[in-house]
């Protein structure tokens, strides 16, 4: 049997996939895949019926990241092919990340190390490098997954109250431990001082944070987005910025990347990181690990560890 990769694997992830079968790729994977019986991708591989017409053999895709919208699960569910993706164990590195984003943004922690470097800092100043409180304030979460779990349970140490919109509802339970409150999207988008993104981009989730939802935020609110680019309509966020409508933003995730939306990078208010949610060596061990160890179930027979749902 054959595993195609388009990405480097780590050592312990080819042993394990050398068991079952030869690993070929990430140089040229696109030639080998004619007789591929597994795929390992990443999100900047759109994995479209195309690409599973040169596969005929393929059994199953697994996508080594959480998100998997660049994947047509429906085309792979067409001809039999698993599709699998990487849950659970990105998710305490992204909201780490979540929350580094809403400190540097909050209290402009970027603006004020760039001014250091290009020695404008003469010393303390009782009203230089303002930034904004977070104990006190309302943290808005869209998207009440697994990472929106865990940014919660962060919150608390910051002393601010926690809103949550989200398509599945948390149970009761769940929600005191969280000291989380389900409320409107309308509800989310007026009380929220920092709105944070964590759902995953879906049809109904493109552009949920479009022109109309941002002029209905609270004035002077933070947007922050771990997520995906596309839940936010990027031009209305750069309007809303620069009228000064909301107080900043901090991006992680752009809606074409590696491309910028046109005036997102002059925005003195904005924190801009290249995509690192998840981005620690162990977790991108694991995430790579849990493809691998879908493969291996997979060829070998056995139902895949964690599929996404069809
Ligand atoms: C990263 O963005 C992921 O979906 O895992």
């Amino acid at each position: 049997m054959k595993a195609v990769t388009t990405f480097a694997l780590p050592e312990a992830a080819v042993a394990l996939l050398s068991e079952i079968a030869d690993v070929a790729g990430p140089e040229g994977w696109r030639g080998e895949l004619a007789d591929a019986d597994a795929l390992l991708c990443l999100l900047t591989d759109r994995i479209d019926a195309a690409v599973l017409e040169g596969a005929p053999r393929l059994r199953i895709v697994a996508n080594a990241v959480v998100g998997y919208e660049h994947v047509d699960v429906r085309a792979c569910a067409a001809r039999g092919i698993v599709v699998t993706n990487t849950p659970d164990v990105l998710t305490e590195a992204t909201a780490d990340l979540a929350w580094a984003l809403i400190l540097a943004t909050v209290r402009r922690l970027p603006q004020a190390e760039r001014s250091l470097r290009a020695g404008e800092f003469h010393g303390w100043g009782f009203w230089d490098y303002l930034g904004g409180d977070l104990a006190g304030g309302t943290l808005g979460i869209y998207g009440m997954g697994r990472i929106g779990q865990a940014v919660a349970r962060r919150a608390g140490g910051f002393g601010m109250r926690v809103v949550y919109h989200s398509r599945t509802r948390l149970s009761a339970e769940e929600e005191a431990r969280l000291g989380a409150e389900p409320v409107s999207f309308d509800d989310l988008l007026a009380r929220s001082d920092v709105l944070t993104l964590h759902a995953p981009l879906a049809p109904d989730t493109r552009h949920a944070i479009g022109r109309e939802a941002l002029g209905r935020m609270k004035p002077g609110a933070f947007l922050v987005n771990t997520a995906r680019g596309a839940l936010v309509d990027e031009a209305a966020l750069v309007e809303a910025l620069r009228d000064g409508r909301l107080a900043g933003a901090g991006l992680d995730v752009y809606e074409r990347e590696p491309e910028l939306a046109p005036g997102l990078l002059e925005l003195p208010n904005v924190v801009l990181l290249p995509h690192v949610g998840s981005a620690t060596r162990e977790t991108r061990t694991r995430m790579a690990m849990v493809a691998a160890r879908n493969v291996h179930a997979v060829l070998g027979g056995h139902p895949p560890l964690t599929p996404v749902p069809t």
